[in-house]
């Protein structure tokens, strides 16, 4: 049987490194939301991992939902359309301070469009906690208040983050080896 770690080519970064900064951030939200009792919306389905590692290094007390976005395209470059669908009784963000939580920002346009339509649902505050950042590939301006890592510009996997639909389930995040993305 074919071990999923074989087809790494590289690891950006490790178990221990995501362990300590999703501690860390978990830390800072619990702070700076003492007082608030956030809505955290989580993007599906990359941020699974991310989300469900980052609530449990929360200390306050927190709702939790998911939404699915999607935008047309091929699957490494996201169109500027995005598709967003909430869960069945869709999603109550009225009035509420919301942290959407998402595993990479790239171009921007997935999280701006979240953002929007969240904000379209009567949302008081709305940031963002993503766990990677690629700054360089930017084109929609946004920032997330809470970033985990910065990566340059590569595609990778792990933590969450698939290639055609797997190595999700990669404790760390690595890119694969050139012969698997040529396949
Ligand atoms: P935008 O461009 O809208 O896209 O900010 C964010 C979405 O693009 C996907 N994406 C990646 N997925 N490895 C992945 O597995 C990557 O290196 C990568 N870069 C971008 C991802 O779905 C993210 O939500
Ligand atoms: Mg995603």
């Amino acid at each position: 049987m074919t071990d999923i770690v074989n087809s790494v080519g590289q690891i950006l970064i490790t178990e221990e490194e995501i362990k300590a900064r999703v501690t860390e951030i978990g830390e800072r939200i619990s702070r700076d939301y003492a007082d608030k009792e956030p809505l955290i919306v989580a993007v599906l389905s990359g941020s699974f991992i991310f989300a469900s590692d980052l609530v449990r290094a929360l200390s306050i007390p927190v709702d939790i939902s998911f939404i699915y976005a999607s935008s047309y395209g091929d699957s490494s470059e996201s169109s500027g359309q995005v598709d967003i669908k909430t869960g069945k009784g869709g999603l109550n963000a009225e009035g509420r301070d919301i942290i959407i939580v998402e595993d990479i920002v790239d171009t921007g346009r997935t999280l701006s469009a979240v953002k929007q339509f969240l904000f379209d649902k009567g949302a008081n505050s709305v940031e963002i906690c993503t766990f990677l950042d690629k700054p360089s590939r930017r084109i929609v301006p946004i920032e997330a208040k809470y970033m985990c890592f910065d990566i340059p510009n590569e595609f990778v996997v792990g933590y969450g983050l698939d290639y055609a639909y797997k190595y999700r389930q990669l404790p760390f995040v690595g890119i694969l080896k050139p012969e698997i993305y040529e396949k």
